[in-house]
């Protein structure tokens, strides 16, 4: 885990949308995961920036949504499905065809887990997933305890049903998650850890001085090969006194 410290949001989300946009140059083709959350919201932002800016054509790149809250439409605001399309499907015009979210309103939520495999399969695995942090350790909704695995359906754990709440504007029932699993996050080549603010700080410091355990599943991320975990100074405040 290659940890990297800017001094604000703002150059933490600049430098994350750059390093993205080179994988966009590099491989036109590449397939990429999404977080959602407020976390990556600058870093989107700059990444529409800066394709807008150069011209380059973004026509070829395929997109996965890391997770969905079951029971939400995609229309709902504060759904992953909505965010990314506010946010960067249709400020770049993406093709529905070369999207993969999950439809969490499905009966069978099995069969759209393994929709979600098979096309990551198919398009020859996720070159580059963008990953937010949970204050509770959890990696999409990967939550504590989570074994290893590819696309599942999980039982939110409370933590997350609480501060879940902050994506909408009404109470909203959010019990069960859809979610790429862990083995999907460790098969990706290139692994984007986000974390800002002050509020993450103590979990930033538990990943990073915790060895691999199932009780934070962000731990994974130590045996992953190119992790970058960037953090701004707020949510790096314990990085420099526990390592
Ligand atoms: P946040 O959520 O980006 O809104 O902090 C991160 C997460 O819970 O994974």
């Amino acid at each position: 885990m290659n940890i990297r410290v800017f001094d604000s949001d703002e150059s933490l989300a600049a430098k994350a949308a750059a390093t993205i946009f080179e994988l966009i140059i590099r491989k036109p083709n590449a397939l990429i995961a999404l977080a959602t959350g407020h976390t990556p919201t600058a870093t989107y932002e700059h990444l529409v920036k800066l394709i807008r800016k150069s011209k380059v054509s973004v026509s070829d790149l395929s997109f996965v949504a890391l997770d969905e809250w079951v029971g939400l439409s995609p229309d709902t605001e504060g759904s992953c499905a909505a965010y990314l399309n506010q946010h960067l499907f249709e400020p770049l015009q993406i093709a529905p065809d070369l999207i993969r979210l999950f439809d969490a309103l499905s009966p069978d939520l099995l069969s759209e887990c393994l929709k979600t495999d098979n096309f990551i399969h198919a398009k020859g695995g996720i070159d580059l997933i963008v990953l937010g942090l949970g204050l509770n350790g959890h990696l999409g909704f990967n939550e504590p305890g989570t074994k290893p695995s590819y696309s599942h359906i999980v039982e939110l754990d409370e933590m997350t049903r609480t501060v879940g709440q902050k994506y909408f504007r009404t109470n909203v029932k959010i019990e069960k998650g859809i979610t790429l699993g862990l083995k999907s996050i460790l098969e990706s080549r290139r692994v984007l850890l986000l974390a800002n603010g002050a509020h993450k700080s103590e979990i930033v410091g538990a990943v990073i001085t915790s060895g691999t355990v199932p009780e934070i599943p962000a731990t994974i991320l130590h045996q992953h090969p190119a992790c970058d975990f960037m953090l701004d100074r707020e949510a790096a405040a314990l990085v420099e006194t526990r390592r």
